[in-house]
């Protein structure tokens, strides 16, 4: 495995990819769709896919993220919550949704949303009772139409396994799974990771279960320190090095609705956040995923940074 490290450099939103041999890459990589998921509420699913996002565009990949839990809260994190839009319900229910109009951009460049709000409930009730079309299919069958507008999607799910998060397994080639060290810190992982096997087995031979990391996590706490070591060395899941450190500046940083990493990149959190991006794209890099994408600043890149 030659030239495993990388660095990434910088320049507006174009981002060069030179691996140690200095060998600078120039093919392009296909939109990689990434969920992240747990049964289990309140774990930072959506901090996390919030920071994440923000995180990959900030390197200058181009990001959707899309909000497929009916609270709204990823929407909500970017200040794009609508009681009355139209965003993920509208995916699950049209047979040819029309991404132009469902994808909104965000404040920041290179970084579109997919809003949901609770109106996603109703369609999720249409979905179940329309048996004419394929249920599970349909978000990876919208994702379709904009493979060649972005290098990543983050699709952050609701604390359940229903018709929105199988649709989002199906659509995924990643899943990584925030746990909180708690009484309980694996409940519900077992039927999870059943389930990304079955979705595997059955629907799409390419998901990767990528990994568990621990947030909110407090090295002081003994219970945190002993819980993540038991999950480490029981070796049942694979588990990501870096831990998300708690840290008050995130709760703040959602009545603010603004990604933590925005908030306070120098918060433990959001320093963490970056280490996980690093240990996640240094996975794929080893998977032989092309990171090496070269990209001209496009006429849009310039409206929407204007
Ligand atoms: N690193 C952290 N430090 C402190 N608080 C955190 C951290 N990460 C998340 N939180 C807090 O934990 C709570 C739950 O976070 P979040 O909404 O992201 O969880 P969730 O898993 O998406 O919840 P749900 O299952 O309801 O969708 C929020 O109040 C958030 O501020
Ligand atoms: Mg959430």
């Amino acid at each position: 495995m030659n030239g495993c490290c990388f660095t990434f450099c910088h320049f507006r939103r174009e981002m060069l990819c030179y691996r140690r041999d200095g060998q600078k890459g120039t093919d392009k990589m296909e939109m990689r769709v990434l969920s992240v998921i747990n049964l289990k509420g309140g774990v930072a699913k959506t901090i996390s896919s919030v920071a994440i996002a923000h995180l990959l565009a900030e390197k200058g990949f181009r990001v959707l993220l899309v909000d497929n839990d009916k609270q709204g809260d990823a929407s909500r994190g970017y200040r794009r919550r609508d009681e009355d839009g139209a965003g993920i319900d509208k995916i699950m229910t049209a047979r040819r949704p029309d991404m132009g109009s469902l994808i909104q951009h965000t404040d920041f460049p290179g970084l579109d949303i997919i809003t949901a709000n609770m109106k996603l409930l109703k369609a999720n009730l249409e979905v179940l009772l329309d048996q004419t079309r394929q249920q599970q299919t349909r978000l990876k069958k919208a994702l379709e139409q904009v493979r060649g507008q972005y290098d990543f999607c983050v699709i952050d799910n609701a604390p359940d396994i229903n018709i929105s998060t199988i649709n989002a397994l199906v659509a995924s080639n990643d899943v990584i799974v925030p746990l909180e060290v708690d009484d309980n810190t694996t409940e519900g992982l077992a039927e999870l990771a059943e389930q990304i096997e079955f979705t595997r087995e059955d629907l799409n031979p390419e998901l990767t279960f990528r990994g568990c990391f621990i947030t909110k996590y407090d090295k002081r706490n003994e219970a945190h320190a002993q819980g993540a070591a038991q999950l480490e060395a029981a070796g049942k899941y694979p588990v990501f090095r870096t831990k998300i450190r708690t840290s008050r500046k995130v709760s703040e940083s959602t009545f603010a609705r603004l990604p933590i990493t925005v908030y306070s990149k120098r918060s433990n959190a959001a320093i963490d956040y970056a280490a996980l991006v690093e240990e996640y794209l240094k996975q794929l890099w080893l998977d032989g995923v092309s990171l090496l994408s070269v990209r001209p600043v496009t006429e849009s890149d310039t409206q929407k940074e204007g």
